[in-house]
């Protein structure tokens, strides 16, 4: 038997989702994106959302709202993915790079408090594997600083923390619906926010800067209006081309109302797992799972020998990761390494292992079984 890592978690609805646009003809940025933003702003509670076509995105842009002069700094975990600080740098701003808390592998917060300088302008914690940081301690540190706080939520989507949305808490909420993620829109990202006069300008940059997307521009000629100064927009910003698609959009409104059911199965999966490992001496849950009110990405163990166990787990056919090797270890990002000592030493112990609410009852037996026969090799 093999066993993916991930696998989305897509079917009949998501096509027939997707033929709508067919239909219409209409693939590009366009109504169906507009509908995915209101939808998802409803879902978290947010006042807005800009769809975009990733997370990575998204953190470039949230960033690049806040126009911080060059070569500020900005506060961000050693150990989450290689986006969180590169939109930093996009930016021309330079990642400090923060120690993980040795429970929750969620950026620590005394460390914040150490490294944070007069430079700093902004912090992006990240929701590590889905678990939630503690957010009202972190904004309200955040607050007395004087920092703007982005919320990486790539590894969440519907998750919450003391009742509150995660993405909410902070200033901009940033998600990732890349294919890996809790729910799916093939790539996509979305950036979500209270404050409209400073994030809808958003929504010209993710379109090269233009004022008024084509579709705001066929809905005008369409409307049968007799300017013939429709075609007119202007630039007055750099833009990207960061938008998402209708495409997208369609495949995301779908997954949007599995997503509860799809968190659910997780919490459920998760749950299971916990139950086989709690007795083991040699493999232990990295964070501390509360499966309720949850959006956990990813199921990810420490175990002492963790090439021996990914070599026993990829010869029983069961896939695994390792998220992550910390940021300051890689080569573009050590001319900005500090101490990150806690970071350092328990990436050496972390593997992720299969979770996706499709995985059948053998496959999960099959990853359970797997794991109890490790120790006797
Ligand atoms: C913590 C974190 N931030 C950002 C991203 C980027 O997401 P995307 O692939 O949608 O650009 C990822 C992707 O895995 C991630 O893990």
């Amino acid at each position: 038997m093999k066993v993916r890592l991930f696998k989305p978690s897509v079917g009949k609805e998501e096509l027939e989702s997707i033929q709508d646009s067919f239909k219409s003809a209409w693939l590009g940025l366009g109504p169906k994106v507009t509908e995915f933003e209101q939808r998802w702003s409803q879902y978290i509670g947010s006042k807005e959302s800009v769809g975009v076509n990733s997370c990575t995105a998204a953190l470039h842009l949230a960033l690049a709202a806040y126009r911080f002069p060059e070569g500020k700094k900005v506060l961000v975990p050693a150990l989450t993915f290689a986006s969180t600080a590169m939109a930093v740098l996009y930016n021309r701003l330079i990642p400090v790079f923060v120690d993980v808390d040795e429970t929750t592998l969620g950026i620590s917060l005394e460390d914040l408090d150490r490294k944070c300088d007069k430079d700093c302008v902004a912090v992006m914690p990240v929701h590590f594997g889905g678990h939630p940081v503690p957010m009202d301690e972190l904004v309200a540190w955040a607050k007395s600083r004087g920092l703007k706080v982005i919320e990486d939520c790539a590894h969440t989507a519907g998750g919450k923390y003391k009742g509150k949305s995660l993405g909410t808490w902070g200033d901009i909420g940033c998600y990732s619906f890349e294919e890996k993620k809790c729910m799916t829109t093939g790539d996509g990202g979305m950036i979500s926010f209270d404050d409209p006069e400073l994030l809808n300008p958003l929504r010209h940059v993710r379109w090269i800067g233009i004022n008024k997307d084509t579709w705001v521009r066929y809905e005008q000629s369409e409307m049968g209006s007799s300017d013939t100064n429709g075609w007119y927009y202007e630039i007055s910003d750099i833009g990207y081309k960061y938008n998402m698609n209708d495409l997208m959009a369609s495949i995301g409104l779908v997954q949007l109302q599995k997503l509860d059911a799809m968190n659910r199965r997780r919490e459920s999966i998760i749950g299971q797992y916990l139950n086989t490992i709690k007795d083991l001496d040699y493999i232990h849950p990295a964070i501390p799972y509360h499966l309720q009110d949850s959006s956990y990405w990813a199921f990810i163990v420490r175990v002492q020998d963790r090439e021996r166990f990914i070599a026993h787990m990829q010869a029983r056919g069961v896939s695994t990761g390792v998220h992550y090797m910390p940021l300051p270890m890689q080569p573009l990002f050590m001319k900005f390494a500090g101490a990150t000592p806690v970071a350092e030493s328990i990436w050496k112990q972390l593997v992720t292992l299969p979770l996706f609410p499709d995985l059948t009852a053998e496959e999960i037996e099959h990853v359970k079984e797997s794991i109890r026969s490790y120790d006797g090799e």
